[in-house]
This record gives structure tokens, sequence and C-alpha cells, in this order.
């Protein structure tokens, strides 16, 4: 990948000898699904795939932006002595464009500007984070080109605030902190409420990460997510007003049960007891790991998945097919719908000596069912954003 962003940039924008190049990977989401936002754990892994740069500074205050991935959008241009919009033309170079507006937003100006190609290996809507890698990963090169003074949790946190404020995609801390703060062979479990998080191995002894793409693009900004947010606040405002609590994450499973009937719309409760029920799986699930229970994890996800079809309704059919075929298959562990939804990704934890038998199994019936081909990839866990 970086032979070929050199290769790009020298292309687009001619041979430099000043060129930096830089990664910042993208993430699956073990399980804690659509509780980052509300006030509950989540338990992602950044990832080895994930988005590249090659990086030269300018003489005066243009940013111009290539992407390998969509050539035929052209070169991106902004000025940064004019304030910078969200603009449509700007199409994908919004999410850089979004970083380097909320840092400028924080006092952190930069002093020139910069030419950029890039290029990504993480599938287009696939719900493996391209957008929130493709925003640590600019606000890893500002810091590094203009030696602003900001951690990698505060690159997760700005490219959450310029993907909600820029983007206008209400997304929860997930998708960057994982990008931001990955670990080769780690999941992160991370408590949304107050950012504390610790690293967890990830030894599946003998097991691997399968993620099988349903082909289904998702496009989070147009899609339900906003209004799931919304129907989540709804269930938590209901609960409040005969329960003390903060965010839905506070809440146990009983005390949701025995509260419940304070959400009188049906729609507000399902999303509630997703939100409620998805935070205490996360939990059990990495206490399960730490016990090396694969099997109690596995059921976990399982029934995460279930949960986001039937009371989160963020699933698909499409996704349904991939996760309801894994379970039937020997060897599978736990498959679930992964990330935003509404399309997407499933990932799967397979037995090693199960993984060809997986790979045919889902093929020839995604084949059937839905008449395409989906794709396969076992994915290996990474570590952060970083100088290449
Ligand atoms: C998207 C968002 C995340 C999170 C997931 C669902 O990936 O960007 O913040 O809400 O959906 O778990």
């Amino acid at each position: 990948m970086k032979a070929k962003i050199l290769e790009g940039f020298s292309k687009v924008f001619g041979d430099r000898d000043d060129i930096k190049c830089y990664f910042a990977p993208g993430r699956v989401n073990l399980i804690g699904e659509h509780t980052d936002y509300n006030g509950g754990h989540v338990f992602p892994c950044a990832l080895t795939i994930g988005t590249y740069a090659a990086v030269a500074p300018r003489t005066d205050m243009k940013v111009r932006l290539y992407s390998l991935n969509f050539e035929g959008t052209g070169i991106k241009e902004a000025d940064l002595s004019k304030p910078l919009n969200p603009c449509a033309d700007y199409d994908w170079a919004n999410y850089p464009l979004g970083v380097m507006w909320a840092f400028d937003g924080r006092g952190m100006k930069m002093s020139h500007g910069l030419d950029i190609v890039i290029a990504g290996d993480i599938p287009a809507g696939s719900g493996l984070s391209s957008s929130a890698s493709f925003e640590v990963l600019t606000g890893y090169i500002l810091r590094d080109r203009f030696g602003f003074e900001v951690t990698n949790q505060d690159l997760a946190l700005i490219g959450q605030y310029s993907e909600n404020n820029f983007n206008g995609m209400n997304c929860g801390i997930m998708d960057q902190f994982a990008s931001a703060m990955g670990k080769a062979d780690n999941a992160i479990f991370l408590d949304t409420a107050t950012l504390n998080f610790e690293y967890a191995p990830i030894k599946l002894n003998g097991a691997k990460i399968v993620v099988t793409n349903s082909l289904v693009k998702h496009s989070l900004v147009t899609s339900a997510y906003n209004d799931r947010r919304n129907e989540s606040n709804a269930a938590l405002k209901a609960l409040q007003a005969v329960i003390k609590c903060e965010t839905l994450g506070d809440l146990s499973e009983e005390q949701f049960e025995a509260n419940k009937d304070a959400i009188t719309d049906e729609v507000a409760k399902k999303r509630g007891k997703h939100a409620v029920y998805e935070n205490q799986r996360t939990i059990k699930a990495v206490e399960a790991l730490k016990n090396n229970d694969l099997e109690t994890f596995g059921k976990l996800m399982n029934a995460s998945h279930i949960s986001l079809r039937d009371d989160y309704e963020t699933s698909c059919p499409e996704c349904d097919v991939l996760a309801e075929t894994a379970w039937s298959i020997p060897g599978v562990i736990g498959s679930r719908i992964t990330g935003g939804g509404f399309g997407g990704c499933t990932v799967s934890i397979v037995k090693d000596e199960a993984v060809e038998n997986f790979k045919e199994v889902i093929t020839k019936t995604y084949e059937e069912k839905v008449g395409k081909t989906p794709e396969i990839y076992v994915v290996e866990i990474g570590d952060g954003p970083r100088t290449i």
C-alpha cells in the first residue's frame, strides 16, 4: 500500500522529497452494538486493514486531496484561509476536511496547506469504519505535521466531533476510539460513559475472526441511525420518570423489566430493551473471555444479533441470512451483524478447522437466497495509527 500511495502521489502531485506516509486502522466490533451513545460498553478491535495517506506540505494555505479509491472524483481542493464548511462537492473529502475544521475550532491552526493522496483497503460501506479510520488518520497527520498537542484519545474525540458536526452523522465514540487506541491482538473493553477502558487479549485458542460482507451498502447518515438515537433517548426519558439513571447503560436487566411499563411507546420500549440488555451482554462476554469460556462468548454474540434483528431493528434480511446460516455451521462459535447496521458485515468466531467449510456453506447459501456472492475475510487485530 505504501508503494501504491507514493506512486499515486507522484502521478497526481508530482515528485517530491518531503513526503511522509501514514496509516490508521478500521475496526470490527465483537459485541456491544448501539450501546456507545447509550452510556454502555463496547468491545471492538482495530484491524490490520485501514486507510493510508502520502502527505507533503505546501507553501500556501490550500489543501488538495486525491483518493485512489475514488479516482473518478478527481482532486478535491479547499482553502484554509477561508472558513471550512461541509459541501456536497467535497464528497469523501468532507471527512478529512471536517477534522481540519475541528482542529481549527480548538485553536489548532494549520500554518500551511497539504497535498494528500489517500488509499484504503476497507471495503466502502461495509461497516468496518472506513470513515472513522480516515478521521483518525487525518488527526494523526495534523499532529505529526504541526506538532499539535493531542493524545490518541483526543484524536478519537475530535474525529467523532467532526463526524457529528461537520458530516451530520450522530455517531458515538466507538469507531474512532477503536481506530485511535487499537492494539494488536487485543480488543478494547470501553465504558463509553466514562471512557475508562481496558485491553483484553484475544486468545481465541484455535479460532479465527471471520468477517462476511453482505455487500449491502449501509449509508448511516441517510439511514435510520439518527432515529435510533432519538428512540433510545425517548426510552431513557420515560424511564427517568420512574428510576434514577443517567443513561440506559446504568440499568440492569432487572431494573429495566421492573420499570419498562413507564415507556408507553412500544418502539421506544424495544430500543431501550436492546440498549440495556446489549450492555449487560457485553460485560458478560468480556468476563467469559477472561475465563476462556468461548462458548458463552459465542452465545452472547448470537443473542446480540437476535436483539439487533428483533428489538433494535438495525439488521437487514441479507445479514440475517449470513448470521442464521453461520449458527447452523459446525465449528462456528458465534455470529452477529457488526457496526451501525442496515447492511454491512457480520462478524463470526470460527474454529480454524471449520473456516473452509464456513466459507463454502455461507457462499452457497447466500448465493441461493440472496443471489450475490458475499466477500469473506479472515481478519487480524492490528495496532492504532502510525507513520509507515
Ligand atoms: C456506528 C457508529 C458507532 C456505533 C455503531 C453501532 O458504527 O459510528 O458509534 O454507534 O454504529 O454500535
